[in-house]
């Protein structure tokens, strides 16, 4: 099994899920990987293990290295079971090394997913532990995204372990940023951070400032490739990204039940088209949430449609909704468009919810009755139009 360095001493062991397409509810098309760290020094660490069904992959690739018996001390980045599912399995195969987790929260977390009993470190911030040549320190993140969050940081070889924190979904057989197409790996990094983080956005910055004295060369992460051609690119990205930095794209994501609703969508693509504004439009019955979401990321306008369905929003766009809603997206203007058939609804439910989270609505709703004409369908352009000279 060929093996992978970051540094002299410093192994990737982890594990590569080729088949995963469903991640907690988020659509993973490129599968994705459990990074597992080894550092061998005059102590051995591993950081962090992989989920439950990939340990024998992880423990084959330490055994090409050492003896797992060897293994001083186990540190616990996160608790979600994707990077310790395997610990309890570690444990017995590491018999005297010691378990690294945050004080309280990851204490805590571990005992209750895995009624560990053995002896744990507890850390905060400021604590290091003693390798050897290596010292490691540990830096809480707490709520990035789990309360447990913490990085590592290896000063001697500048490497991050930074746990969930710039990663992505993506199965490769290559390990670096230098060896994968630079557009795929931001477009994973942008969706991961788009349904993962966007809702913790306002502690990326003084986490990136608490990093920013570091000296970093390699940011490894536990999903997806490892930063070390251009690790600033990333940091830089989501301190974009958390500021809630848009560009002049518009949204348009609507579900149909007869066309009507779709009619409408179709024509106030051309009205934003023909003002020149970057367009992607999404039906929810062809398009997963979770990739819309990385569009959401930068657009400045969600321009949301629905029929009327039981006097209500149609129920594929009131999920999309109510994902939306617990991403906390900042800085967007919106509107709503749908048809209906007798009574309507759907759009002053989908305003409501626009409004809750705190969408500047720049448009009144559009909404016609049964199947839009020709002269409806002209009000639609105008409608997309009048959007898009607004975000100018
Ligand atoms: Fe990749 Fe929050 O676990």
């Amino acid at each position: 099994m060929r093996r992978t360095q970051l540094a002299e001493g410093v192994y990737w062991v982890g594990a590569i899920d080729w088949d995963i397409r469903n991640f907690h509810g988020y659509t993973t098309n490129r599968g994705t990987t459990y990074n597992a760290f080894l550092i061998v020094d005059e102590k051995i660490a591993l950081i962090d293990t992989v989920k439950h069904q990939f340990f024998p992959e992880m423990l084959r690739r330490i055994k090409e290295i050492i003896n797992p018996e060897d293994i001083d001390y186990i540190v616990s980045n996160h608790v979600e079971m994707d990077h310790s599912g395997s610990l309890p399995m570690m444990l017995q195969a590491a018999p005297k090394a010691e378990l690294i987790t945050t004080e309280k929260r990851g204490e805590a977390g571990l005992k209750k997913h895995f009624n560990i009993d053995r002896k744990m470190i507890p850390v905060k911030e400021g604590s290091t532990l003693d390798l050897g040549k290596r010292q490691l320190a540990f830096v809480p993140i707490p709520m990035l995204h789990w309360p447990d969050s913490m990085v590592t940081y290896c000063p001697q070889d500048e490497i991050l372990f930074s746990s969930d924190a710039f990663g992505q979904h993506l199965a490769t057989s290559e390990r670096f940023d230098d060896e994968v197409d630079p557009a795929v790996i931001m477009q994973e990094a942008s969706k991961y951070y788009a349904n993962i983080l966007m809702l913790f956005g306002h502690l990326i910055p003084p986490a990136v400032s608490k990093l920013g004295g570091l000296s970093i060369k390699t940011i490894a992460p536990d999903h997806g490739i490892i930063w070390r051609s251009d690790p600033g690119k990333i940091i830089s990205a989501y301190t974009d990204w958390a500021a809630g930095k848009t560009i002049d794209k518009a949204l348009v994501v609507y579900d149909s039940m007869w066309h009507s609703t779709a009619k409408m969508a179709s024509a106030i693509v051309d009205g934003l088209l023909e003002e020149g504004i970057e367009v992607k439009s999404y039906n929810l019955t062809s398009t997963d949430k979770s990739d819309i979401m990385t569009d959401v990321l930068d657009a400045k306008a969600l321009i949301i449609g629905s029929p009327t369905l039981n006097n209500g929003m149609f129920p594929s766009v009131a999920e999309f909704l109510c994902y939306l809603k617990g991403l906390k997206p900042k800085n967007k203007i919106g509107a709503t468009f749908g048809s209906y058939g007798w009574g309507g609804g759907a759009t002053k439910a989908v305003r409501q919810e626009m409004d809750e989270m705190g969408i500047e609505m720049i448009a009144d709703d559009l909404t016609f009755k049964w199947v839009p004409e020709e002269a409806e369908l002209a009000q639609c352009v105008e409608f997309g139009g009048n959007i898009a000279k607004k975000m100018k």
